[in-house]
C-alpha cells in the first residue's frame, strides 16, 4: 500500500511531474535522482519518457528520432508525436495517476510545443489543439525546465554519444537550439503556477537539490506524508 492509498481501495490521484529542456540539459539524470528520492519517501513512482513510454509509443520512438517522421512534413510529424503521446497517456500515465502513483516523465507535451515552435511553420493553435486532444486530463502538476546554454548541452551530448551519430534534433544547428531554449523559457514565464526553470549548468547534486526543494514545497507539503524528524532535519540542512 502506498502512502496515497486510503486503504479503502480508492486512491488519491497521484502527482504528475515532467522534466523538460534541451539536449544534454540533464533531464534523464535528474529523473533518476528524483525518482529514487520520491521512492525513499515511500511513494510509488512510475518513471517514463517521451517520445515513447508505452510499448506502442516506443515502437514509434525510433521513427520520430531518426527523422523518418519529418518526411510527413511539420503537421504530420507533430501528429505522429501526438499519436505516440495518446498511447503513453492512456496506457501508462493515466492509469498510474488514477491508482495514486506519481509519474515522472523525461519530456512531455512542452517538448512538442517548444520543438515544433522552434522548427517554425506550425500554427500555435494547431499545436495546442493537438495537445488538448492528446493529454486530456493528464496535465502536469509540476514541470521543471532544465535551462542550459545550447553549446554546453550539445557538448555534453556529443561526449555522451561516444561516436554514435546525432539524432534528428541533436543534428539541428545552434540557432535551432537557441530558439528551443527561448521557447521553453517562454512557456515557463507564461505558466508560473505549473513551471519552474532551473539553471542546469550547476553540478548534478545542486540541480537535484533545487528540484527537490520545488517538489517539497509545491507538491509534498500538501500531500499526506510520514512525519520524519530526520527528513525535516535534512531538508532544513539543504535549505541552509
Ligand atoms: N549537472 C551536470 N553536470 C555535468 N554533467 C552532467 C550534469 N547532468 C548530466 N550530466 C551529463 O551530461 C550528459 C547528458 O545528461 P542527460 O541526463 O543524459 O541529459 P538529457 O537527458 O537532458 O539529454 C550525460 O553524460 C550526463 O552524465
Ligand atoms: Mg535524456
Amino acid at each position: 500500500m502506498t502512502e496515497q492509498s486510503n486503504g479503502s481501495g480508492s486512491a488519491r490521484r497521484g502527482r504528475f511531474i515532467t522534466l523538460e529542456g534541451g539536449e544534454g540539459a540533464g533531464k534523464s539524470t535528474q529523473v533518476r535522482l528524483l525518482v529514487s528520492r520520491l521512492e525513499e519517501r515511500g511513494i510509488e513512482v512510475v518513471a517514463t519518457r517521451e517520445p515513447g513510454g508505452s510499448p506502442q509509443a516506443e515502437a514509434l520512438r525510433d521513427v520520430l528520432l531518426s527523422g523518418r517522421a519529418a518526411r510527413f512534413g511539420p503537421r504530420g510529424e507533430a501528429i505522429l508525436f501526438s499519436a505516440a503521446r495518446i498511447d503513453h497517456v492512456d496506457k501508462i500515465i493515466e492509469p498510474a495517476l488514477a491508482r495514486g502513483a506519481w509519474v515522472v516523465s523525461d519530456r512531455f507535451a512542452d517538448s512538442t510545443r517548444a520543438y515544433q515552435g522552434a522548427l517554425g511553420n506550425l500554427e500555435q493553435r494547431f499545436i495546442l489543439e493537438l495537445e488538448r486532444v492528446a493529454i486530456a486530463n493528464a496535465r502536469p502538476d509540476l514541470t521543471i525546465f532544465l535551462d542550459i546554454p545550447p553549446e554546453a548541452g550539445l557538448l555534453r551530448v556529443s561526449q555522451r554519444r561516444n561516436g554514435e551519430p546525432a539524432d534528428r534534433f541533436e543534428a539541428e544547428g545552434i540557432a535551432f537550439h537557441a530558439a528551443l531554449r527561448k521557447a521553453f523559457r517562454d512557456i515557463a514565464k507564461a505558466e508560473p503556477e505549473r513551471c519552474v526553470t532551473i539553471y542546469a549548468l550547476a553540478p548534478e547534486g545542486d540541480v537535484a537539490a533545487e528540484i527537490w526543494r520545488e517538489v517539497e514545497t509545491r507538491l509534498l507539503e500538501e500531500a499526506p506524508k510520514k512525519s520524519s524528524r530526520t527528513r525535516r532535519k535534512h531538508a532544513a540542512q539543504e535549505r541552509a
